[in-house]
């Protein structure tokens, strides 16, 4: 951890500081270091290149890169909260009940919404519990989807783009321009 925390550039002194907080805190060192999906993945946040398969073949290539709709279309969430919603069935259906009705993959989303259901899609990103994240204060600044994701409207299936470390994060912050906060507790209870 002391590497981890020296290659992202805090000062030993800090570090020590922050360890010797965690040791008083307790019950929070446990949270650190669990994993609860480690039978799934190589280890929450560090799955750079992920690509599960989804239920639906979904195409960003097609939805964004050829018919050129827009991400807040469908993650309308993403301006306004922590997290970025992934849209409803409904939201597919302002299309879907009038295009490309003849596919197979499209009588499959028709049938699951006109029985009430839901489609389970796979999660691509996700950070440990321990961390907070928060669209709203990146996209309000100026940040860009793509900078954090990568050429989405290239994927016909989406992976993760970045390595979503810590070291990430910090590197970013740590620039100048962004004036973003440094302090352990911005991304840690
Ligand atoms: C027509 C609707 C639609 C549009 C437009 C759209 N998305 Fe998505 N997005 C989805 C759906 C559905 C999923 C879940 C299935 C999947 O992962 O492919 C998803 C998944 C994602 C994920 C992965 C979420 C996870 O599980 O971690 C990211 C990141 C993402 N979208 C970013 C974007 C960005 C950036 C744009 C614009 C450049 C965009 N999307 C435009 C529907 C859309
Ligand atoms: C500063 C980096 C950054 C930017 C900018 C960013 N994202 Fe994300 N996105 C992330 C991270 C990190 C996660 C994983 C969050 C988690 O697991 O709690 C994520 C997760 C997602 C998810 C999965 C749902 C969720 O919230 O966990 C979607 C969908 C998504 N992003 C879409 C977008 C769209 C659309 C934009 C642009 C409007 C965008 N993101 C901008 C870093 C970013
Ligand atoms: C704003 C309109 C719009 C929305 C919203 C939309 N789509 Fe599409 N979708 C299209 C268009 C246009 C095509 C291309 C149809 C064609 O090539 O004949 C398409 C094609 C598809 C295909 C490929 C069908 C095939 O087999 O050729 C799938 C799968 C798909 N969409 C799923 C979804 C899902 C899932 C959602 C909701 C998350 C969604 N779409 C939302 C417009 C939309
Ligand atoms: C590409 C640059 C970039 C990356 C990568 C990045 N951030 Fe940020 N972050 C920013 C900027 C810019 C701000 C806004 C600072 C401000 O509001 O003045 C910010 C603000 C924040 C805030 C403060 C939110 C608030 O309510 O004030 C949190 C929390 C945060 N980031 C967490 C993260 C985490 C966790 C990661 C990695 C998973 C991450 N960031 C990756 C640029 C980035
Ligand atoms: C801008 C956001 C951000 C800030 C600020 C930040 N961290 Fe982190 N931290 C993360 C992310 C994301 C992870 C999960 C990914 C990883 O382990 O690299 C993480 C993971 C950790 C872990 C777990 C490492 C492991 O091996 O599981 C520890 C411990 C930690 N951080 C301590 C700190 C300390 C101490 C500080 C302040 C000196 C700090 N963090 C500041 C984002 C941040």
């Amino acid at each position: 951890m002391f590497k981890l925390l020296k290659k992202a550039g805090f000062p030993l002194f800090k570090v020590t500081y922050f360890v010797a907080a965690v040791l008083i805190l307790g019950g929070w060192t446990g949270c650190l270091w669990q994993n609860p999906n480690a039978g799934e993945r190589k280890g929450i946040g560090y799955n750079q290149g992920y690509a599960p398969e989804q239920p639906i073949p979904f195409s960003h290539e097609l939805h964004v890169g050829t018919h050129k709709i827009q991400c807040q279309y469908c993650h309308s969430q993403v301006e306004r909260s922590k997290h970025s919603n992934i849209p409803s069935l409904a939201t597919c259906m302002n299309c879907h009940q009038q295009v490309a009705v003849d596919k197979d993959n499209i009588k499959k989303l028709r049938e699951a919404y006109a029985e009430g259901k839901t489609i389970e899609w796979q999660k691509v990103h996700l950070l440990p519990d321990h961390v907070h994240f928060n669209h709203q204060a990146h996209v309000a600044k100026g940040v860009s989807c793509q900078t954090c994701h990568g050429e989405i409207e290239k994927m016909p299936v989406v992976f993760q783009y970045a390595d979503l470390s810590m070291g990430w994060c910090i590197n970013c912050h740590r620039q100048p321009e962004n004036k973003a906060p440094l302090n352990c507790t911005t991304c840690h209870h």
